[in-house]
This record gives structure tokens, sequence and C-alpha cells, in this order.
């Protein structure tokens, strides 16, 4: 069975103190509530990996990466390799996330490299991807995000999906405060449930987690998590606020 995720994508906010005193606050939020099986994962930035990791102790957080380098070790300055991760036991790294994608060059061809890095270290990977404000006007959403998928993930063998969460973004959601409506995110996860299916038969695509990102806040998150196949949330913003983050987690 596939997984409920709720994961804070931290992106470059929180110095150490920060990190450490959000990761306390919701701590202290999440022992009053009922995960029911939800996965809580939060995402600081590399530097703050380690104090993290050490203040997660004894709850069920865990700590990802945001990204990661594809080769693995060398003359690559101000980058991360897999090993580097693995070896302060952060287990999980965001791939493809748009602001990668717009502002550092990430194409597909080099997210099918980083994907490979990764399964080969064993990480398991957020995949994310998502149409742009123009692809959505234009009717063309549905077959970006085909390609999307295709280009970095459909070489996979089945196998290898035991370790790949997905995550929908369309950028035009992304701190914008402009949502999906539930309809439209249903619609789209429907839809690349369907191409899992299709590609790989209904064992992968039933337990692929498939997480909705765009502006998600607790105004909006039980609607959208309600949706049959929207398995969780990629947040950033709300993510940021122990409050608003802990009302995510009881969103479903
Ligand atoms: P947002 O960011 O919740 O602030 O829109 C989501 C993301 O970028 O993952």
């Amino acid at each position: 069975m596939r997984k409920q995720i709720v994961a804070g994508n931290w992106k470059m906010n929180n110095d150490i103190k920060e990190t450490k005193k959000l990761i306390k606050d919701i701590k202290k939020g999440i022992k009053k509530i009922k995960l029911k099986g939800t996965r809580v994962l939060v995402s600081p930035t590399f530097v703050n990996l380690t104090a993290a990791k050490d203040k997660v102790k004894g709850s069920k957080i865990e700590v990802v990466a945001q990204n990661m380098h594809q080769a693995k070790s060398g003359a690559f300055t101000g980058e991360i390799s897999a090993s580097m991760l693995k070896a302060i036991k952060v287990k999980s790294v965001i791939l493809g996330h748009s602001e990668r994608r717009t502002y550092f060059g990430e194409t597909d061809a080099i997210l099918k490299e980083k994907v490979n890095t990764a399964l080969a270290n064993k990480m398991e990977i957020i995949f994310c991807f998502g149409e742009l404000l123009a692809d959505r006007k234009n009717n063309n959403h549905f077959s970006i995000v085909e390609s999307q998928l295709k280009n970095a993930l459909f070489h996979l063998e089945a196998s290898a999906w035991k370790k790949i969460v997905l995550a929908y973004e369309p950028v035009w959601a992304i701190g914008t405060g402009e949502t999906a409506t539930p309809v439209q995110a249903q619609e789209m996860h429907a839809f690349i449930r369907n191409l899992l299916v299709d590609k790989y038969g209904n064992d992968v695509a039933e337990n692929t987690s498939i997480l909705y990102g765009g502006s998600v806040k607790p105004a909006n998150a039980k609607e959208i998590f309600a949706n049959p196949d929207v398995d969780g949330g990629l947040i950033g913003g709300a993510a940021l606020n122990a409050t608003d983050f802990v009302a995510l987690i009881q969103s479903f």
C-alpha cells in the first residue's frame, strides 16, 4: 500500500538555530496527534542536515536532502554527492524541483543521471515535475508531465519504484498562493497513476505515492489530500511554520 507523506521543502531558509527550533516545535506538535502511518519529512539545507538528523532523534520525522550531484565525486565545486549524504545517514533526496530546473539548468537528461546515481546508492527519491503556466494555458500539461516522467524515470525497472515518490508540482502554483483546484490535482494524479499502470502494471502504480505541491496550506490541504490519487504534499512556505506544518499532517 502506498504511504501518505507530508514533506517540508525548506529551500534556502533557516540557519542552524532556526532549523533546530523548527524541528523542536514540529516534534512537540506531532506528539499531540495521531500520525496514522503518515510519513513526516523535513528538508533543511545541506549545512544543517547533520544538526537536523540529531534533532529529530526520538521522533518519526525523517530528514531528506534538497538536491544531490550525479557524479560520484570530483571537480564539481559547490556540489554534494550521494555518498556524502549517505555518510550522514540521509537516505532520501528531492530531485527535479522546478527551482533546480529553472534557475540551475537541470534538464530531464541530468535528472535521469541523478536518479540513477541516487538509486545506485540505495537512496529514496522524491521526484518533482510539473508544467508551466503557459503549458497549461496551451493545454499541453498532460504531455509535458508525461515527457518529464518518461525522460527521467521510465528507463527504470519496476523493482526500482520502491524507492521513488512522485511529487507533481505545477510551476504556476509554487509559492504563488495559487493552488491547483482539487479537481485539477486529482485529474493530473489519476493521469500519472495511469501512466504507471500502462508502463509497469497495477502493482507499481498502486504502491507509488504521488504527492501534490504548490501553495498547499492548512486552509486547502484537506480538500486536496481527500482525492483518491493524492497521497500527500510537498510543502514549501507552510512548512516553515510548525503550527501550519502540523496542521497539514492532520489534514488526511
Ligand atoms: P510552496 O512550495 O508550498 O511554497 O508553493 C512548494 C514547493 O516548492 O515544493
